[in-house]
């Protein structure tokens, strides 16, 4: 036999690792449904032309979450992300422009390419605070309404990654008064924050102002790798519910994977009955599990309530050699760079993945290291936009002949795919320095 991919998996899975990663069903057995594997047959529905079961399950959804519409996504959150700046765009008011968004930096690479794919400008915000990381923001409601003030025109849409990363939450609330009363839509990154509607404080993004969200349901929640909700809120501008199928159909493909849609819908009937006790559960789990590893003197970072992200540059090691040391002891990490590791958590996450990574950390030594290391990204200097850079013909060259280049094809870091230079930008010395930690040593050019 000689089908790699299924053996890496199989092996894999039969390991005993511990899983502090996507997705959240952990690899328990939780649906079991292969038989299911359809495609859009008579009585299946269409999800593009949803009237039927489709259609059913996704309005289950959208009730549970408070939405308008929610429509499921089988290509992750990437493609609710496309689809959200498309609807804004389509339903704006004035088209003799380009569209213009307001965003800080820490945005998925998804974002990008919705820039390249409907020509979007954007106004990048630098926020008052320092960040910690290329991955997380800390964007407060002023820094929106000063980038408002800031901006040449009327911008079409706010734009706010949240929960970043690293596990820090935005004042969605506050963002969203701002954006109201400028009459400007908010469109919220909660690939990570599913679960933030069944916490006993509800601050999912469309219960506190969001006019348009995705949700990766398969980052935090028990359903297939892919599968993802786009929620339109009650209050969303006019024309975005009607058109909001027909955008997502322009970048999606015609075969939808019913797998994932049933792990939605299975997924949605459990939101719906056990859930929320279950991830009470969980969050206790967590909590006392920080406490336990603060005790032992790592230091954690982030709100979220079901992300363990160690400081590790603040406790004397790296965070890479940290995942290193952690694998060693049969734990896998969502995430590590040079100043963290990022640990998710689920209800699916059992007691002995807790007390392995407790018993694992209490054994690697902690020191007094140095504060987190991050160069803030600089102010991008714009030299061309973001669509015509990026479809322009370019070369690559290694970085340290791209000073004073026009960046080609955006450069993200490997994972999470956040922005470093975006297509169009001048690679400065600056950002030379921030790829080169990031371990990118040759880049796209014009
Ligand atoms: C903040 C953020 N937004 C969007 C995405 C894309 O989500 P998906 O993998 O569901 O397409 C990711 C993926 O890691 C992410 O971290």
């Amino acid at each position: 036999m000689s089908a790699p991919i299924y053996e890496f998996a199989k092996t894999y899975s039969q390991s005993g690792i511990s899983r502090f990663h996507m997705p959240g069903h952990k690899g328990r057995h939780f649906h079991g449904m292969e038989a299911l594997d359809l495609t859009e047959i008579r009585g299946a529905d269409y999800l593009f032309e949803a009237s039927g079961v489709i259609a059913e399950s996704e309005a289950q959804t959208a009730k549970l979450f408070g939405a308008q519409k929610t429509l499921y996504s089988t290509e992750g959150s990437s493609l609710c992300i496309k689809t959200m700046l498309a609807i804004a765009d389509r339903c704006r008011a004035d088209h003799s422009k380009r569209m213009l968004v307001i965003a800080p930096r820490n945005v998925h690479k998804a974002f990008i390419n919705a820039c390249i794919l409907l020509d979007i400008e954007v106004c990048w915000v630098y926020p008052a605070v320092r960040s910690r990381s290329l991955c997380s923001s800390g964007v407060t409601a002023d820094d929106i309404a000063r980038a408002m003030e800031k901006c040449t025109r009327k911008a079409d849409a706010v734009y706010i990654t949240s929960p970043d990363y690293l596990g820090f939450i935005a004042d969605i609330r506050e963002i969203s008064k701002v954006c109201k009363g400028a009459g400007v839509p908010l469109i919220v990154d909660d690939a990570h924050g599913a679960y933030l509607k069944f916490l006993e404080n509800d601050t999912h993004p469309m219960t506190l102002g969001a006019d348009l969200c995705c949700d990766s349901a398969h980052k935090t929640l028990p359903c297939y790798t892919g599968g993802a909700f786009l929620h339109i809120s009650k209050d969303a501008p006019a024309g975005y519910a009607e058109c909001a199928k027909l955008m997502m159909s322009l970048f999606a493909s015609t075969s939808p994977s019913y797998l994932i849609m049933e792990s939605l819908d299975l997924c949605s009937d459990y939101l719906l009955n056990g859930y929320s006790s279950d991830l009470a559960v969980c969050v206790k789990r967590t909590a006392l599990c920080k406490k336990r590893l603060n005790d032992m003197g790592w230091k954690t970072v982030g709100e979220e309530k079901c992300k363990l992200t160690v400081a590790a540059g603040e406790c004397g090691i790296s965070g890479d050699e940290l995942g290193d040391k952690l694998r060693s002891y049969s734990i896998e990490p969502e995430y590590t760079d040079p100043d963290f590791v990022v640990l998710m958590t689920t209800p699916f996450n059992s007691e002995e993945d807790y007390t392995k990574l407790e018993h694992a950390l209490s054994e690697i030594p902690v020191s007094g290291g140095r504060a987190a290391e991050f160069d803030e990204i600089p102010s991008a200097v714009v030299r061309m936009p973001i669509r015509q850079a990026a479809l322009s013909p370019a070369r690559t060259v290694p970085v340290d002949e791209a000073e004073g280049c026009i960046c080609g094809m955006t450069v993200t870091s490997c994972q999470p795919s956040v922005p470093i230079a975006v297509s169009g930008e001048e690679m400065t010395a600056d950002i030379i320095k921030i790829l080169k930690r990031y371990g990118v040593f040759s880049v796209s050019v014009l």
